[in-house]
């Protein structure tokens, strides 16, 4: 028997064949079990002679099966690592990398542009209060401005009406444009101030020029003696940077915004080649962005004197200003992270 075991252990083609073996010997109903119960049955005599005997049968038996299990076991390994081998002589396959964003592109642009003139980014929360998105910029409860702006409102009873002042509770909303951090910047900081703030904004708004979120970039100077030629300065120096062109003409135009006084709305001038609107010249005019002096309330309400310090503010949109750059015509494809889309307009490879 334990030879032919043993042979038969040592000649089991797989695992699972060495278990069928090992309960064939060894499993309760085994055959070298069943002797081994029988040890049991046998006089004292029997049992010193046959005893060692069939202990040494299961012994081997099981020593058998230990072997085979770890040949069987390093085999596999063996055939599983040939089946892996990697030719590193072969060139590496091309994996997909991940780029830049048109929108985080344009930041980047502005930032950098901007850097150049000494403006530092400033930030702020996308959740605001109503004082810094509107009674602080000179949009009191019943201004019409307000309906204008389309405003995502949070519902909290206990802070429903606008607030009057800075910590008098007020309704908390998505800021509407990125002005309010024109606030945080006065009321935390000394002027002189140059700050740009970039960010996402939200209106409840969406069609193929409007989307429900969206980015502007803000613009603030305060400092003594500011005027309007200040700022016509920095946007066309701004505007000439970013569309990397020297002919881009501005043309300024009266306007109103609450905030700034007076204001005006900055127009582009583009030409038109081969039915396409390329920014300079003056065929025709693009709007880009809205502007002025710093209204003196505004200043007040941030705790400073505006008979001390002036200034001016701006802000565009950066969607728009990429879609101007680099000709999408769907402001929400912006949003629908399709690679294909990306791609087509040279962000993906
Ligand atoms: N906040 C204005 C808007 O969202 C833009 C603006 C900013 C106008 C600063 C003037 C000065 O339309």
């Amino acid at each position: 028997l334990e030879l032919d075991a043993v042979a038969r252990i040592g000649a089991a083609a797989d695992l699972s064949a060495l278990e069928g073996l090992r309960v064939e010997f060894l499993g309760k109903q085994g055959s070298v079990s069943a002797l081994l119960k029988t040890l049991g049955g046998m006089s004292p005599d029997e049992r010193q002679s046959q005893g060692p005997l069939i202990n040494g049968l299961r012994q081997s038996v099981s020593d058998a099966i230990t072997a085979r299990k770890a040949a069987l076991e390093a085999a596999e390994l063996e055939a599983k690592l040939a089946g892996e081998t990697i030719d590193l002589t072969l060139p590496a396959p091309d994996s997909a990398r991940g780029s830049v964003h048109p929108v985080s592109q344009v930041m980047d642009e502005l930032a950098e542009i901007f850097a150049d003139m000494g403006f530092a980014v400033a930030t702020g929360p996308e959740i605001e209060d109503d004082w810094r998105n509107f009674t602080a910029l000179n949009i009191p409860e019943t201004h019409p401005a307000r309906a204008m702006h389309d405003t995502f409102y949070f519902p909290d009873e206990k802070r429903a009406g606008p607030a009057a002042g800075p910590g008098e509770g007020g309704r908390m909303l998505l800021r509407t444009h990125t002005s309010p951090v024109q606030i945080r910047t006065m009321t935390a900081q000394e002027p002189p101030i140059r700050i740009i703030a970039p960010g996402r904004v939200y209106r409840s708004d969406s069609d193929a020029t409007h989307t429900p979120m969206f980015h502007q970039i803000e613009g603030l100077v305060i400092d003594k003696g500011i005027n309007l030629g200040h700022l016509k300065w920095t946007l066309e120096t701004f505007l000439r940077a970013f569309f990397e062109r020297d002919d881009v003409v501005l043309r300024l135009r009266p306007s109103y915004f609450p905030f700034t006084e007076p204001s005006v709305e900055v127009d582009v001038g583009y030409t038109v080649i081969k039915g396409k609107r390329v920014i300079g010249g003056s065929e025709g005019w693009m709007e880009v962005l809205g502007s002025g002096m710093v209204n003196r309330k505004v200043i007040e309400a941030c705790g400073l004197d505006p008979d001390e310090w002036q200034g001016f503010a701006f802000g565009t949109g950066v969607d728009r200003l990429a879609m101007l750059k680099y000709g999408m015509d769907d402001l929400r494809a912006f949003f629908d992270g399709d690679i294909r889309w990306l791609r087509h307009y040279g962000f993906a490879a």
